[in-house]
């Protein structure tokens, strides 16, 4: 039998630990794109089969986080999805404020303050070092906040949110809660019933394994009827094969946040992703990346170097960072030794996946310690 490990190929010649910018390619995903191919060429224009391998992808994320399929929208990013949700909320009256932390991936930051063109006040929670504590979010979050926006696990530095206290905390004001799990999806469960998260955006192409360009966002199905984008498209209504060009009636389901032609080939891999991670299992996945994170901050205190994630396992993702002054040369010299990671600002990018091993782990640590005069 085939190990998961054998079923990505780049292992064969490097160490990959660059999860949280792309997962590896397997074998798996490398077939969807032949299949996408080969029905393209054995079946012509199959867009009916191609509806239904939309659906495979909206169920597959669906069992993943625990939602109803109706609750999920299928998008080509992240950013088109929140774009379009956001494009629904009202923020001409009184509750009209737009809560941030400091750990917002930009692109969902940048959707928040182009709201404010419509009304919206954007109040950012500051970070403390490489945390924020959740006090700052209860002085943030009042009767005038409309919706608190925070990212699952922090993409500079792999810090995660509390983001059960701080869905308590928003409701508790009457505030909506949009949870950006794109760099926790994959690697620790997540459960948007147990949450009562009301929106959870994220997509494929990091720790669930397929590629650019198929993403997702969940909507909680209370919430839908009231909620009318203005972001929209022929297959975000109620009918796309009416055609019609005099009215805009936007389907029942989460599809109303969606848009255009939907990303076809994406999907075919996005299903074999997370395939692959189901089989694997998220709680078994989770229970590996503690290890690996564990021993990669051992052997980066051990070195002396500097920890830029917090060391409580409580308290980051399956990314643990590291400083360098000279990151992108450090990033680059790794690579040429064939150790794949990347970086943010100063913050060298370490993120394992479960189809890394501890000897994966000593040769990022002993090629951090081959390039020590960068490691400041
Ligand atoms: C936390 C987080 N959110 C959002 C994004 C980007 O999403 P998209 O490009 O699909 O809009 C990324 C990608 O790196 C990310 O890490």
């Amino acid at each position: 039998m085939v190990s998961i490990r054998d079923r990505f190929p780049i292992f064969k010649s490097k160490i990959y630990m660059n999860s949280c910018s792309q997962g590896a390619l397997s074998i798996d995903v490398q077939d969807a794109y032949a299949n996408y191919l080969r029905d393209w060429d054995e079946k012509g224009a199959p867009w009916e089969y191609w509806g239904q391998q939309n659906e495979a992808a909206r169920h597959a994320f669906a069992g993943l986080v625990n939602a109803e399929p109706n609750e999920v929208a299928v998008t080509t990013s992240l950013s088109a999805g929140v774009s379009a949700l956001a494009s629904a909320l009202d923020f001409s009256g009184e509750r009209n404020k737009v809560v941030i932390s400091d750990f917002e991936f930009p692109t969902v930051a940048q959707i928040w303050h182009a709201q404010e063109a419509r009304g919206a006040k954007v109040v950012h929670v500051p970070a403390a070092g490489n945390i924020i504590p959740l006090s700052r979010f209860a002085d943030a979050i009042d009767e005038q906040t409309l919706i608190v926006s925070i990212s699952h696990v922090c993409f500079r530095n792999g810090t995660m949110l509390d983001i059960q206290a701080i869905i308590e905390m928003a409701h508790a004001k009457g505030a909506l809660v949009l949870v950006d799990s794109y760099q926790a999806l994959g690697t620790t469960p997540i459960d948007v019933k147990k949450l009562k998260v009301d929106f959870l955006a994220g997509g494929v192409l990091k720790y669930l394994l397929a590629s650019a360009g198929l993403a997702y966002l969940y909507v909680r199905k209370e919430l839908l009827a009231d909620l009318k984008p203005t972001a929209m498209g022929w297959f975000s209504q109620a009918n796309i094969f009416a055609m019609d060009i005099y009215a805009n009636t936007p389907h029942p389901t989460a599809r109303r946040f969606e848009s255009g032609t939907p990303p076809v080939p994406n999907t075919y891999a996005a299903v074999a992703g997370i395939k692959l991670v189901q089989q694997v299992g998220v709680e078994n996945i989770e229970r590996q990346l503690k290890v690996l994170t564990g021993a990669l901050k051992e052997g980066i205190m051990k070195r002396g170097f500097n920890l830029m994630s917090p060391v409580d396992p409580a308290k980051h993702g399956a990314m643990i960072t590291v400083r360098s002054h000279k990151v992108d040369l450090l990033t680059k010299w790794l690579a040429n030794d064939g150790i794949i990671v990347s970086h943010r600002d100063d913050n060298l990018r370490i993120s394992p996946h479960f189809y890394n091993d501890l000897h994966d782990v000593d040769c990022v640590i002993d090629g951090l310690s081959k390039y020590r005069e960068l490691m400041v």
